[in-house]
């Protein structure tokens, strides 16, 4: 059986969707080995996988695990998945003001290899804050506050934690219908009836050009759809960082002043065109979904009332060697500039520091004169030097 599929998917065929649960049961129980798993790995990444493919694909990793269910509880059930970017802060601010407009949100959200860390690192910059929940707790804060914003169980989506595995091991990664399975099996395991997906394109994002972002888009899109969730995309520019920190700590003080009303403009707009509802930018200026997200904070046993965890580093400012107009503040750079720094890591294993960062003075299309400052760099004890470079290469200064 596994090797007429495999033969089948090297030549290119179709398989069916009976097959693609048959192997995917066959790599969680073990009776697929490694090596037949990798060889499909790379065979889908030669061949591709057609969109009824990745459904039963995307399906069969969702039944490999725990499939969370919100039985007594009223919807709808929303959920919203970035495909990563620089001060992508986003999440912190959408579950509370999406909650706050009425649906339920249960994100289950990662850590992250990256410039920063992922959502989950940030909030565990606030000290107290419990992004291990069990699904009776997940529960509790689902139905008292709306939202909770917590990491993966165990049981969910087993089956992408083993092929994620394998295709980083065996180059296969960037591959859009894998990256579809893969990102659609654990939000779809949330029980959710709606998604959206922000897919960036860009130098700081996975995808850097605008036509890659946008095929993997739709595939996500009409993949989503054909398991049965309404799913829509918002398609973003990643080539210079969202709002004005790129960091942890930093990135959660930005999103509270956000969920104040008190901006950054970019952010507030980006997270009000994710949810798509007219009413958001108003609540969101209303200061009503800060309310809820202290509530939500001190349901997963967070507490705002003490300091954010990393404070304790000194400030440097990197200023602009001549005047002019801002034309370029590239998101890669700035993100490597935080990462040098140790907001961020390679391995999973790694620790991120919570109080470093970067804190973006002028954007483009911003004026800035000779020796003001670009970029203020919140630094512990490792990097600068580095990250000054990094920082003065990711902008260009017209005049
Ligand atoms: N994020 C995921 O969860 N999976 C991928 O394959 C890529 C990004």
């Amino acid at each position: 059986m596994i090797l007429e599929l495999l033969e089948a998917k090297r030549s290119g065929r179709e398989l069916s969707a009976e097959q693609i649960h048959a192997f995917v049961g066959g790599v969680v129980d073990g009776s697929v080995t490694r090596a037949q798993a990798a060889a499909f790995l790379s065979f889908v990444f030669c061949n591709g996988m057609g969109v009824d493919e990745t459904v039963a694909l995307t399906e069969a990793m969702v039944q490999s695990g725990d499939q969370m269910s919100w039985e007594g509880l009223d919807g709808p059930f929303v959920d919203k998945h970035s495909t990563g970017g620089v001060g992508d802060k986003v999440s912190l601010v959408l579950a509370p003001l999406w909650a706050e407009l009425g649906s339920r949100v249960p994100m289950i959200s990662g850590r992250g290899l990256g410039h920063t860390g992922g959502t989950l690192d940030k909030l565990e910059s606030i000290q107290g804050y419990r992004t291990d929940l069990d699904e009776s707790d997940l529960s509790r804060v689902l139905s008292e506050v709306g939202c909770f914003i917590s990491g993966q169980t165990a049981d969910l989506a087993p089956a992408d934690r083993i092929l994620y595995a394998l295709r980083n091991e065996t180059s296969t990664v960037p591959s859009i219908p894998l990256i579809t399975a893969s990102i659609l099996s654990k939000k779809l395991a949330e029980g959710i009836d709606e998604l959206v997906l922000d897919v960036k394109w860009g130098s700081g994002a996975f995808m850097k050009t605008h036509e890659d972002a946008s095929a993997l888009a739709d595939t996500l899109c009409r993949v989503g759809r054909g398991a049965g969730v309404m799913t829509r995309a918002v398609l973003t520019d990643m080539n210079q960082p969202l709002g004005r920190t790129v960091g942890n700590a930093i990135e959660v003080e930005e999103a509270i002043a956000c969920l104040k009303g008190e901006g950054p403009g970019d952010l507030a707009t980006l997270t009000c065109d994710l949810i798509g509802d007219p009413r958001a930018k108003t609540v969101l200026d209303s200061g009503a979904a800060y309310e809820r997200f202290c509530r939500m904070v001190s349901a997963q046993g967070g507490d705002l009332s003490k300091p954010l965890l990393g404070s304790g580093c000194s400030d440097q400012t990197v200023c602009a060697p001549h005047g002019g107009m801002i034309t370029t503040a590239d998101a890669y750079m700035i993100g490597r500039a935080a990462f040098v720094l140790g907001a961020g890591r390679q391995r999973a294993d790694q620790a991120v520091h919570p109080g470093v960062g970067v804190v973006v003075h002028k954007k483009v299309g911003e004026r800035v004169a000779a020796n003001e400052p670009l970029v203020t760099l919140r630094v512990a004890d490792k990097g600068v030097d580095r990250a000054r470079d990094l920082v003065l290469s990711a902008y260009s200064i017209d005049g």
